[in-house]
């Protein structure tokens, strides 16, 4: 007979496993308990020196702070470059003079845009550039300015007006205390070619410009290039701030004139400080291709003829030509006397500044006299071709009155044309690489026309 198994043995065995079994599942949680804590902590800090790395705190400034954080959602971390390239922007941006100014200027590479932001930078300001390098002119003239501003350390952004994500980043990473918004669709003539590129920069591109900096914290300063174009068939003499400016000639002067009450809009809702500057015809080194001084001075050396305009009534056609060191006075000028917005993310919180000045040379040479001082400097006889002023968008004169902006920051325009032309001349022949001796037969070498 087999024998019955030993019933109290089996229960003893299983008794003592069960034992077993819960000294190592307590041994275990009590491991891995103690791992858990360091390991948390860890990957805690890793997260923290990641953050800290890409986004370190840019302002004392609680509000800063907090538009920060509620900029956070708009997923700001995807626009732009990356930690190298905000590293750029704000090294570019931080001003270098106690109480300096942080100053966004668009249109950096730009002829006005080029003088202002290395004139800023030199006294101490910290100065972002922000520009789309659009091919209305040679942007290989836009790359060399470029070129030149970052040899004075600074960077410019390359993006668009209209580029709500990256303005929005841009402010996001610096506490702009100013804007000198000099970005946009400049030239008369061009506005019958390509009319829409006028509202795309000129109104929406503001307009956008305008709604990030209204919902900044701190809301920034903003100095804008208006124009004297403004003043339009206009024939009060000269042009003052307080004359008609409702009979535009052109579409770009519809746009400028729209960008003065859009930014009487953006005053009165918002409590941005806004100054407008109407500039009158600026020249000078690195300036503009599509500007007669430029044009005819390429022209010349060239040997084409030039074509002068006289006005439907015989008259010669004048300009107040206004030399760029003024002119960036002025601006800076401007820049300085600007009161602070008031209004913070969004909300006004009081009146704030809204200013509108004509920045000018006060004394209208005629477009035949310009020539003759350009055929003097390059010793070269122009072919002239005299006729009447087709409706391309031209005024006949522009003449400015300028007491205000003296009166408020002490402009004062210094160069008259012979002085400043000569400059021109001296940075044109350096820069296309023209020979003084042989500039009759002499093409410039890197210019795309
Ligand atoms: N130069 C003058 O005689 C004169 C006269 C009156 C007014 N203004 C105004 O002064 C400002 C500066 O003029 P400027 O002579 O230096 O012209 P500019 O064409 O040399 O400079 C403007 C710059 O803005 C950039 N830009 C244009 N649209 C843009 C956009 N949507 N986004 C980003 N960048 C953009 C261009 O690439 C250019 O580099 C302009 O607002 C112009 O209308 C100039």
């Amino acid at each position: 007979m087999p024998t019955p198994p030993d019933t109290s043995k089996t229960l003893k065995l299983e008794r003592y496993n069960t034992y077993l079994r819960k000294i190592h599942t307590t041994k275990l949680v009590n491991a891995s308990s103690k791992l858990l804590f360091p390991a948390t902590l860890l990957v805690a800090l890793l997260l923290i020196l990641f953050f800290t790395i890409t986004y370190p705190p840019l302002s004392d400034n609680p509000h800063h702070r907090l538009h920060r954080h509620s900029l956070l959602s708009t997923s700001l971390f995807s626009v732009g470059g990356g930690a190298a390239w905000e590293k750029q922007v704000r090294r570019s941006s931080t001003p270098r003079r106690p109480n300096g100014f942080s100053v966004l200027v668009t249109g950096a590479a730009g002829f006005v845009g080029s003088h202002c932001s290395v004139a800023l930078k030199k006294r101490g300001d910290g100065v972002l550039g922000l520009d789309n390098f659009n091919s209305y002119y040679d942007p290989s003239l836009k790359r060399a300015r470029q070129n030149l501003l970052k040899k004075h350390q600074v960077f410019i952004v390359e993006g668009d007006l209209n580029d709500a994500p990256l303005l929005r980043k841009l402010f996001y990473v610096v506490p702009f205390t100013h804007v000198l918004h000099l970005a946009a669709q400049a030239g008369v003539r061009y506005a019958m070619q390509n009319p829409q590129s006028y509202i795309s920069s000129n109104i929406a591109g503001f307009v956008n410009l305008l709604e990030i900096a209204k919902a900044a914290n701190p809301q920034p300063a903003i100095v804008w290039a208006s124009s004297s174009s403004v003043y339009g068939l206009n024939t009060e003499n000269p042009f003052s701030e307080i004359d008609r400016t409702d009979k535009p000639a052109s579409l770009y002067a519809a746009t400028k004139k729209a960008g003065e009450e859009i930014a009487h809009t953006y005053n009165h809702i918002y409590g941005l400080s806004l100054t407008g500057l109407r500039f009158f015809t600026v020249y000078g080194p690195w300036g503009r291709p599509d500007m007669a001084y430029f044009f005819f001075t390429k022209d010349i050396l060239q040997g084409k003829s030039i074509e002068i305009y006289k006005t439907h009534d015989q008259k010669e056609v004048a300009r107040d030509f206004t030399y760029i060191d003024d002119v960036v006075k002025g601006c800076l000028g401007a820049v300085d006397t600007a009161e602070k917005s008031t209004g913070s993310g969004g909300e006004k919180k009081g009146k704030a500044q809204l200013r509108v000045y004509n920045l000018g040379n006060t004394s209208p040479v005629p477009v035949g006299r310009l020539v003759s001082i350009l055929e003097g400097l390059l010793k070269t006889k122009a072919k002239k071709h005299v006729i009447t002023m087709p409706r391309n968008g031209d005024v006949p004169f522009t003449h400015a009155n300028v007491t205000l902006a003296h009166t408020d920051f002490g402009y004062k325009p210094t160069t008259d044309l012979p002085t400043g032309l000569s400059k021109f001349v001296k940075w044109y022949v350096g820069y296309y690489g023209i020979q003084p001796r042989a500039t009759k037969e002499t093409q410039p070498t890197n210019e795309s026309g």
